[in-house]
């Protein structure tokens, strides 16, 4: 018999996603956007996201299933992000896909968004075949998950404290008055700057925070350490080196998370490291990580670009591993959850 056939839904955020995977087989995966809508405004409007999923869900869906070469007929179940995320946006997809399962007689699976992230990779990659460690990082999220079952048993060991990496770098970005969002602009500028020039702090990494916050990240102190660095710089009239407080912010994140995530990649016994989210876009912290997973002898899987940010593959991916272990499928009175803890793989 065939693996299950799963339509993937996801709309935490801007991204409208719809992905169509057999097994561990992505067929086709979809994606509209509204970031354009949102970049005047310097963040995402919920409002504004959902009204644009609306509008692209029935598009966006027709055309995963021609470019697929599936009838929605062939559908064996439907899985959608169920949280975290933004309330409204996450409606929308709940929405579409209750629908869509009472259409169909077929199966719903809620999805933990951030779990998904971290499922994309058996895509590109391969199943997990053993105890795995992922690291997720993006705008809303950075979290450290130790993966023993992608479907059934995964523990966040440490998350962020304050704001998301991708979240310090937008913020910074904006201090330093580059576009919404700053995260790729901070990446371009950091390579023409020197990454030593400044040493911004790393947030927990102190003998005191080992017990309690070993795995927890913390970027609001570097984001106030480099407003003041820059206003003093400006208050004495000098010119700010912008490049070099760009390359040393981007030397400061990636060296926390890298650390933190090899530190419990050994403490856990763990040799394969899964990095997602939109924000394993950043090149300092590719590159970082590609040199510390190399010196400590761990498999570093970093998926492309498009699989890191949201989209509907990773929704599919999770949804369709959740549906091979035989979990029960949700209830269609589920609602959304904007703060889904990570203990909740599916609803
Ligand atoms: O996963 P994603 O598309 O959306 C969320 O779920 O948040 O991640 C977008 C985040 C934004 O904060 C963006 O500035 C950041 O990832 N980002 C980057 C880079 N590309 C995207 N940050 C630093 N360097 C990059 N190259
Ligand atoms: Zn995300």
């Amino acid at each position: 018999m065939p693996e299950p056939l799963v339509l993937g839904i996801e709309t935490s955020c801007d991204e409208t996603g719809v992905a169509l995977v057999r097994g561990d087989t992505l067929l086709f995966d979809a994606v509209a956007s509204s970031m354009d809508e949102h970049a005047r405004y310097g963040g995402i409007i919920p409002e504004v996201a959902s009204r644009a999923h609306l509008e692209a869900m029935t598009p966006t869906i027709r055309r995963a299933l021609s470019e697929a070469d599936v009838d929605l007929s062939e559908v064996d179940a439907v899985a959608v992000t169920a949280g975290p995320g933004l309330v409204g946006p996450l409606t929308i997809g709940a929405s579409a896909a209750k629908a869509l399962s009472i259409g169909l007689g077929k199966p719903l699976y809620g999805i933990n968004h951030v779990i998904g992230h971290a499922a994309v990779n058996q895509l590109v990659d391969g199943p997990f075949t053993e105890r795995s460690m992922a690291l997720v990082v993006s705008g809303g999220h950075s979290s450290l998950l130790l993966v023993d079952d992608i479907a059934t048993d995964v523990t966040e060991l440490g998350s962020t404290l304050d704001d998301a990496a991708g979240e310090a770098f937008d913020k910074v970005g904006r201090l330093l008055g580059l576009p919404y969002p700053g995260g790729p602009h901070i990446d371009r500028l950091a390579r023409e700057g020197d990454p030593e020039a400044i040493r911004f702090p790393r947030g927990l990494t102190a003998r005191k925070d080992q017990a309690r916050h070993a795995y927890d990240f913390s970027f609001s102190g570097l984001k106030t350490a480099v407003a003041r660095w820059v206003e003093s710089c400006q208050d004495a009239g000098k010119e700010v080196p912008v490049a070099d407080v760009a390359a040393s912010f981007a030397a400061a994140v990636a060296d926390v998370l890298t650390a933190k995530t090899i530190a419990a990649c050994r403490a856990h016994d763990v040799d394969t490291l899964i990095i997602g989210g939109g924000f394993s876009a950043n090149s300092q912290l590719r590159d970082m990580a590609a040199e510390r997973c190399a010196e400590a002898g761990i498999d570093l899987r970093i998926p492309p670009i498009r699989y890191c940010t949201d989209n509907g593959a990773m929704i599919a991916a999770l949804g369709s591993a959740v549906v091979r272990a035989g979990l029960p499928p949700s209830d269609l009175d589920i609602a959304v959850d904007s703060s889904m803890p990570l203990t909740t793989i599916t609803v």
